[in-house]
């Protein structure tokens, strides 16, 4: 992976969030190129000792840097993806792996544009990536090779865990672990709100729920234990964390969570539709 030319096609949150995993992992900063839309941006990331260049000082910023890459990480909008793409046709290496971190913009839609590369790559990463731990589901184009799977599967695994999945599912891992950062910080946000309204400071609410959270994930990374072990383990038969558990099942919460989940499912089908 070392040796290997990486280039990073619009590098905002994401796409810096892993340029700065591959260089915390040792990647050589020679190795890697970075293109931005502002000046402002491509200037912060060569403070990082990696090249960068903005279109708005080189129109043809992309095709120039990802021209000698031999890993290109798309990290524009997925709206911009099919123009993207369109610059770099003809322009970069035919066994060039092609990454692509957009929500809903589909490798048959990446084929279309990019017709004679076949080491296509359809990736959701999650925004914990920010501080290593990531977790990115990667999907192999039809005529994807395995070694490109493998640098892929080594790029993103410089920012937490990969889980290599079809296509096919990928709308769901983009719901459950793409999206999974604001189903935990939702449920953080209504429990400090309960808390709040119980008469606790926001400082005494922030301290029992995110410490509890904190806690409980140790304590479930640190054992051998399930969730629903633990989960029994305070929960005594007929006691109050019964009750809690009883009047979430009431509410059928696992009803809720798969209707959140089907609807993201159902909104990912009409944006790659869109993209087409
Ligand atoms: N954020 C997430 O949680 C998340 C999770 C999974 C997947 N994704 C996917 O990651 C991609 C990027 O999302 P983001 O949140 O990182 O967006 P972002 O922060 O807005 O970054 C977009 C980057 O693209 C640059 N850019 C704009 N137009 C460009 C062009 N024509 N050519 C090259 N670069 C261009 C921007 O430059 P400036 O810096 O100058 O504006 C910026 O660096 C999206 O496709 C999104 O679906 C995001």
């Amino acid at each position: 992976m070392d040796n290997l030319r990486v280039s990073f096609i619009g590098t905002g949150s994401m796409g810096s969030a892993v340029l700065k995993g591959l260089l915390a992992a040792g990647h050589p900063p020679a190795q890697i190129s970075a293109t931005t839309k502002s000046s402002l941006s491509a200037s912060a990331l060569r403070q990082l000792g990696v090249s960068a260049m903005a279109l708005e000082e080189s129109a043809d910023a992309n095709s120039l840097l990802a021209g000698d890459a031999d890993l290109i990480v798309l990290g524009v909008k997925p709206y911009q993806i099919v123009e993207t793409l369109a610059e770099l046709k003809g322009e970069i290496a035919n066994n060039a792996v092609v990454i692509s971190m957009a929500a809903g913009v589909s490798l048959e839609t990446m084929a279309a544009s990019l017709p004679d590369n076949p080491n296509l790559v359809r990736s959701m990463p999650n925004t914990p990536a920010l501080v290593g731990k990531g977790v990115t589901g990667i999907s192999a184009g039809v005529n994807c090779s395995r070694e490109a799977m493998l640098a892929a599967g080594e790029l993103f695994a410089s920012v937490g865990a990969v889980i290599e999945i079809p296509e096919s599912q990928i709308n769901a891992l983009s719901a459950i672990s793409g999206s999974g950062p604001a189903w935990v910080y939702y449920f953080i946000e209504q429990w400090e709100a309960i808390a709040i309204d119980k008469g606790f400071t926001k400082e005494q609410a922030e301290m029992m729920v995110r410490g509890t959270f904190d806690g409980a994930l140790d304590l479930l990374a640190n054992g051998d234990s399930e969730p629903s072990e633990l989960r029994q383990n305070v929960t005594s038969p007929g006691g109050t964390t019964a009750k809690i558990i009883e009047t979430f099942d009431q509410a059928k919460l696992k009803s809720i969570f798969e209707a959140g989940l089907l609807a993201a499912v159902k909104r990912a089908e009409e944006i790659a539709s869109s993209t087409q």
